[in-house]
């Protein structure tokens, strides 16, 4: 069996093509199969490490679904309740968990956290979401994206990123295009394209490639003839709540809405988006939004289109668990 065994998934860009590929069609698989996978315990015994120091609700569901699935067994250890970073730091939180653990997953703040964690670490780190990249977030879009078209389409498929095109999935996005060739227009007003380096990294090395990373601030040209819409929060957890006043004000006419769908010309055109999504004012953060800046249209994306035949939200979201099963196999703690 093809195995990356003990490798990390800091970053998409860790796998190589072949491996991502893998992953994908393991996914797939188990997908398929999936009363035979729940019955395939080939992680009896073994023990994952699940530390949260940012809320979630897909990330922790999925890893703690596909450990149960397979037999493993997992501790959450979230933001409080534990000495991580508080009073142990993440280089000797690293060498007493994986000296009894298997693998360890990790959600938190600065990148460079991570990159602690796994030096020190004698087993598996896997990012669940850092500030600067979401890669499982990535395979299960990939894997939403490979039901509609083959691996080998993958550089015929044009995404449109709109929104903030600063954060960790627009980031990971950019990581899935040099992988794949995937086009990618990303969307958003001149302003806000403030890590230009990152973006024009990214140009550069997904041209080589055979991919396309492409920056407009102009609708017109980045939804013309697109297979996919995909969007984000304009403010990231870990960010201030003040800077939504801001990011209002430079984003709205980025929301993506059934006006913008339309504009693609391209009746199969599907909406992904990472969630959670602010589209209503049904959460606390929606009516606070609401309320203090007057604003009672969804955010980065409308109602309507939220709930629209075009959007893939809830089937992408459940191909988080796929992927990331997938994921936990593929590395090999057995
Ligand atoms: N998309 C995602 O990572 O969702 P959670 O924050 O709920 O884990
Ligand atoms: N950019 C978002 C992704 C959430 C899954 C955040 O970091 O909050």
């Amino acid at each position: 069996m093809f195995s990356l065994k003990d490798s990390c998934l800091l970053k998409l860009s860790d796998l190589s093509y072949l491996e991502l590929v893998y992953i994908l069609k393991l996914a797939s698989c188990l997908k398929k199969d999936n009363p035979i996978a729940k019955g395939n315990k080939i992680l009896y015994d073994k023990k994952v490490a699940l530390i949260f120091e940012k809320d979630s609700t897909r990330t922790r569901c999925s890893f703690e679904v596909a450990s149960f699935d397979y037999g493993a067994n997992i501790t959450y250890l979230g933001p409080f309740g534990n000495q991580i970073t508080h009073k142990e730091s993440i280089k000797d939180s690293a060498c007493f968990l994986s000296r009894i653990y298997d693998a360890i997953e990790y959600r938190g703040h600065k990148h460079k956290a991570i990159k602690v964690l796994s030096k020190h670490s004698i087993v598996p780190v896997i990012n669940g979401l850092t500030d600067s990249f979401h890669p499982t977030q990535l395979l299960a879009d990939l894997l939403t994206i490979k039901e509609y078209y083959s691996y080998y389409m993958f550089s015929k498929v044009r995404i449109v990123y709109i929104g903030d095109v600063r954060n960790n999935v627009c980031n990971s996005i950019l990581e899935a295009s040099l992988l794949t060739g995937l086009t990618i227009y990303l969307l958003a007003l001149r302003t806000s394209w403030s890590l230009k380096f990152y973006i024009y990294k990214s140009q550069l090395l997904s041209q080589k490639a055979g991919g396309n990373v492409f920056i407009t601030e102009d609708a017109r040209v980045g939804i013309n003839s697109i297979n996919y819409i995909y969007t984000d929060v304009w403010v990231s957890m870990g960010e201030s709540k003040t800077l939504w006043k801001r990011r209002i004000f430079y984003m709205r006419s980025y929301q993506v809405n059934i006006l913008l769908l339309l504009r693609a010309n391209n009746i199969n055109v599907k909406f992904l988006h990472c969630l959670p999504a602010f589209h209503d004012n049904k959460t606390t953060i929606g009516k606070h939004i609401q309320k203090a800046y007057s604003y009672i249209y969804g955010m980065e994306v409308s109602n309507e289109a939220f709930y629209s035949i075009y959007s893939l939200v809830f089937g992408q979201a459940v191909n988080r668990m796929f992927a990331i099963k997938s994921l936990l196999a593929s590395i090999g703690l057995y």
